[in-house]
C-alpha cells in the first residue's frame, strides 16, 4: 500500500512501519475471526433471536462494525455514514450516542440483510485499514481501535453462546460443529485443596504486565490496582464436574429450598429448573446439547451453563462456598491457560466445549462465578466520554465471573479480567469453583 513518506517524518522510522503493519494485521485477524465464526451458519440462522439476552449473529456482525464507525470514523471530519439508520439500529446501549433500538427486538431487524451487513463490514474495514496505513492515528485513537478489537472478541464469545441457544431452540437441534467433535475421552484430575494464609494482596490489572498479544490491554473496570485483605481459606484446584453436579441433582438439590438464596429459589420455581441449561433428561440418563449437537452427558467435563444461584446452591449443599473474586485472582496468578478459544479450534473441528482434560482450569474451560458483586474498585473512574458507558454503568445487581471459557480468545483473557452477568444468567459458558474458610 502506498504511504506518503515525505509529509510524515515518522514514516521513515522502521519501528513505526512495523507498528503500522502489525496493527493492520491485528485488525484483519480479529475482524476475520467474527466472519469465520458466522461461516457455518445459514442467513436464516444469523437472523434469529431466541430470547432477550440472545442477539442475532447478523446483529453482532453489524454492531461490532458500528463500534468502529461510531467511535473512530465519526470522530474524523467529513464523515458519511454507510447508512444513517444504523446509528440507532446497532447502538447497543450508549446514551451518549443517542437512542438505541430495543435489545429484545433485535430479531425483527430483517433489513439490512446478511449480504448488506457484510458490505457494511467491508466498507468500514476499508476506511479503518486506510487510516492505519496512513499512520495518522493519534495515541487515543489507537487506544479506541484496540478497545474496538477487544470489544469484537467479547462479541465473538457472545456469538458462539447465542448461536448455541439459537440452534438448541431449533426443533432439529443441529450441530454447529462436526457431530463427532465431542467424542474424545477425558478424565477429570483429582480435586486438590490449595490452602492460603491470611494476607494483604495486590489485586487488579498491573500496567507492567505484557500479555501474549500485540498490546497490553485491560478494561477500565480491572483497575486501579489496590490492596485487599484476603482471609485464610482454601480453594479448589479445578472446577466442579458434571458428575459431581449430578450428585447434587440426585440428592434432590433442586427440590430443597434450604440450599437456595431467596431469589434463586424463586427462579427455580418460576422457570422449573431441574438441571443446568442444555441438559436433557432421558430414561437412561442425561444428554447435553453442545455445539457439536446432542451428546451423552460427559461426567468428567466441568459443569457448565449454571446460574450464580445454582453455583451458590451447589456450594452450600457441598458444605463449601464460592470464592471471592480476590481469592480467585490470587490463586490464579501461577496458573497456565488451557482450553480457550483458539483460531485452530474452528479449523481442526475441535469442539468449543469445556473439557475435563485441563488439570488447572483457572484460565479457560468455564467462566467461574465468584461471590463478589460487580462493583467499582477504590479510585475507579470510567474512561472519559461516551465510552465510559462501556463497563461502569453496569455496576449494580450483577456478579463477577473470572477466568474465561472455551469460547474466550486466548489473547483476550488475564487473571485480572472481570466479566459480569446478572445472577440468573445461564446461557454463557458458566461454571463453578469451590472454596471454603479454613477451620
Ligand atoms: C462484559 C460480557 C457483560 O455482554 O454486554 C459487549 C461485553 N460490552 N459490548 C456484554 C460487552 C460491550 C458485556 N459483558
Ligand atoms: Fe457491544
Amino acid at each position: 500500500m502506498a504511504v506518503e513518506t515525505q509529509s510524515n517524518p515518522e514514516a521513515c522510522d522502521a519501528s513505526v512501519d512495523r507498528d503500522r503493519a502489525s496493527l493492520a494485521q491485528y485488525y484483519r485477524r480479529i475482524r476475520a475471526m467474527s466472519e469465520q465464526i458466522a461461516f457455518p451458519l445459514s442467513a436464516e440462522d444469523c437472523a434469529i433471536q431466541t430470547m432477550a439476552d440472545v442477539s442475532p449473529t447478523k446483529w453482532h456482525l453489524a454492531h461490532t462494525t458500528w463500534f468502529f464507525e461510531t467511535f473512530l470514523l465519526k470522530q474524523k471530519g467529513r464523515f458519511e455514514p454507510f447508512d444513517s439508520r444504523f446509528e440507532y439500529l446497532f447502538n447497543s446501549y450508549y446514551n451518549g450516542v443517542g437512542k438505541a433500538f430495543p435489545r429484545d427486538r433485535r430479531g425483527q431487524i430483517s433489513r439490512p440483510g446478511l449480504e448488506e451487513t457484510y458490505r457494511y463490514r467491508q466498507h468500514v474495514d476499508h476506511l479503518i485499514l486506510d487510516w492505519i496505513q496512513s499512520n495518522t492515528l493519534s495515541e487515543s485513537q489507537r487506544d479506541v481501535l484496540i478497545l474496538g478489537l477487544n470489544h469484537e472478541q467479547q462479541h465473538q464469545e457472545l456469538m458462539l453462546t447465542d448461536i448455541k441457544h439459537v440452534l438448541f431452540c431449533n426443533p432439529s437441534q443441529p450441530a454447529y460443529q462436526s457431530a463427532d467433535a465431542v467424542e474424545a475421552a477425558c478424565v477429570a484430575e483429582p480435586l486438590h485443596w490449595r490452602s492460603a494464609d491470611e494476607t494483604i494482596a495486590e489485586v487488579g490489572y498491573s500496567p507492567t504486565w505484557t500479555d501474549a498479544g500485540q498490546t497490553s490491554f485491560s478494561y477500565d473496570n480491572e483497575g486501579p490496582r489496590h490492596r485487599r485483605l484476603i482471609h485464610s481459606h482454601k480453594i479448589a484446584s479445578r472446577s466442579v464436574t458434571n458428575g459431581e453436579y449430578l450428585e447434587f441433582i440426585q440428592a434432590g438439590g433442586y427440590r430443597d429450598a434450604s440450599y437456595w438464596l431467596s431469589p434463586g429459589w424463586d427462579a427455580v420455581c418460576q422457570h422449573e429448573w431441574t438441571a443446568p441449561l442444555y441438559w436433557i433428561e432421558r430414561d437412561d440418563g442425561f444428554m447435553q446439547y453442545s455445539l457439536a449437537g446432542l451428546v451423552p452427558l460427559r461426567l468428567d467435563d466441568p459443569v457448565c451453563h449454571v446460574s450464580y444461584f445454582e453455583a451458590d446452591a451447589y456450594a452450600r449443599w457441598a458444605g463449601k462456598r464460592l470464592p471471592t473474586e480476590f481469592e480467585w485472582e490470587v490463586a490464579a496468578e501461577k496458573s497456565l491457560p488451557g482450553n480457550l478459544f483458539a483460531d485452530h479450534l474452528l479449523r481442526d473441528g475441535e469442539p468449543v466445549h469445556p473439557c475435563g482434560r485441563a488439570s488447572s482450569d483457572f484460565l479457560g474451560n468455564v467462566w467461574e462465578w465468584t461471590a463478589s458483586q460487580y462493583s467499582a474498585y477504590p479510585g475507579y473512574a470510567p474512561v472519559a466520554g461516551t465510552l465510559g458507558e462501556y463497563n461502569g454503568k453496569f455496576m449494580c445487581n450483577q456478579f463477577v465471573l473470572r477466568g474465561g471459557s472455551c469460547a474466550t480468545s486466548s489473547d483476550h483473557i488475564r487473571t485480572s479480567y472481570r466479566n459480569f452477568f446478572p445472577p440468573e444468567t445461564r446461557w454463557q459458558f458458566t461454571g463453578i469453583r469451590l472454596a471454603s474458610d479454613l477451620e
